[in-house]
């Protein structure tokens, strides 16, 4: 066994599941107890069963043959321990989160998540004074400071298989499919499945779309002899229009852009849509509209979230998980651990906790796109 620093940690998954969350419950559990005979206490539902006080004591058998498995063995909830739904009211239970860490005589509480979990463990540590240490887990890939994280692989192999599919049956129909994919406010998995699928319009949140456009490139390709189109679109993505109501909207003065679209802000003041109809049908509706041409629809939801993770994701995870343990053995605490290039590094919390990582406009993904041709929507 080698030394360690620290002799026993907490461990939480929280914010939407994904495939590798076991993976890297593995990689903690495994090299945590196995080279450096570190106590593991598992907290389920996230930061909600850590100020409910629900556990288990993670050992070797626990995390026996789980690489493979969608989900996440220790459950996970959207809770906030600073503002956390008890009783009808939003309360604060940082507090009791930390009172139940100290009870554990926890010397570090790992929290594998996405930007929020970053936030709500740096949160901890600031007002609570406990240490952490953070894993970058999201199929959105929009954590800042690292250049991937587990889960996205997953869900863009998923979505570009989706739009494979959708090509022949759009061929056979002469149709234009409309795909909705996830990703928040980011475009990270609409450019990279609709990249890795051949879409032939790729529409992100980051760039504000002109529908004119988009139908006006869907007519070239029809008159081109090309008699069908994918159009993957992200979620998060809004039009020119909504852009500048959104814009609007943040300065306090319009809060609605249209009947069926309603603009509101996150927590960092981002605008999304809540949605009254689902994005890709609004936009199949208007370009059925604009071109003459048959749409449909296809929203492919929470299928991207879940099931087993690919390869990479597993290798990813399992790499984050031991750099994590190899961490707790140093006492290195209060980071995120994240992939760069080969490797890990670990992050100063501090720098990642409020941030997000969007495409940027420069990204070469995007070059790529507009080089084979396809319409990113201006
Ligand atoms: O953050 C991951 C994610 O899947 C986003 O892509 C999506 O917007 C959101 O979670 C959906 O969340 P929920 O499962 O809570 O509906």
């Amino acid at each position: 066994m080698k030394k360690s620093k620290t002799k026993c940690i907490g461990i939480l998954t929280s914010g939407g599941d994904c495939p590798g969350l076991n993976a890297a419950i593995r990689g903690v559990v495994k090299a945590a107890i196995g080279t450096y005979g570190i106590k593991v206490v598992g907290f389920y539902d996230g930061f909600r069963g850590l100020v409910e006080n629900r556990t288990v004591t993670l050992e070797d058998r626990n995390v026996s043959g789980i690489l493979t498995q969608g989900g996440t063995i220790l459950g996970t909830s959207r809770d906030k321990p600073n503002k956390m739904p008890m009783g009808g009211k939003r309360m604060d239970m940082t507090n009791a989160a930390v009172e139940n860490v100290r009870k554990h005589h926890i010397d570090c509480l790992v929290c594998l998540g996405g930007g929020g979990t970053q936030k709500n463990a740096f949160h901890l540590h600031k007002e609570g004074g406990i240490d952490v240490l953070t894993l970058p887990k999201t199929i959105d890939n929009d954590v800042w400071g690292t250049d991937t994280t587990f889960g996205f692989d997953t869900a863009m192999w998923i979505a570009a298989e989706a739009i494979d599919r959708l090509h022949t049956t759009a061929t056979s129909h002469h149709r234009i499919i409309v795909c909705e994919i996830m990703g928040h406010n980011s475009g990270w998995l609409a450019l990279g499945a609709g990249i890795a699928g051949g879409a032939d319009v790729i529409l992100l949140p980051e760039i504000p779309f002109s529908l004119e456009r988009v139908a006006e490139h869907l007519e070239q390709r029809r008159l081109s002899g090309k008699r069908f189109s994918i159009v993957a679109v992200s979620e998060g993505s809004l039009s020119q229009e909504e852009a500048a109501a959104a814009e609007q909207a943040k300065s306090g003065k319009k809060k609605k852009h249209s009947p069926d679209v309603v603009i509101e802000h996150d927590e960092d003041g981002n605008p999304y849509r809540l949605v009254q109809e689902p994005k890709a049908s609004q936009i199949a509706r208007q370009i059925q509209h604009l071109t003459g041409t048959e749409a449909r629809v296809t929203s492919l939801g929470h299928v991207q979230r879940g099931g087993s993770p690919s390869p990479r994701d597993r290798l990813i995870s399992s790499l984050l998980g031991t750099a994590a343990a190899e961490a707790l053995a140093k006492g290195n605490y209060n980071n995120m651990i994240a992939i760069r290039g080969d490797s890990c590094k670990p992050i100063p919390l501090e720098e990642v906790a409020g941030k997000k990582k969007m495409v940027p406009l420069d990204h070469p993904w995007l070059a790529t796109a507009q080089m084979v041709g396809t319409c990113i929507g201006v």
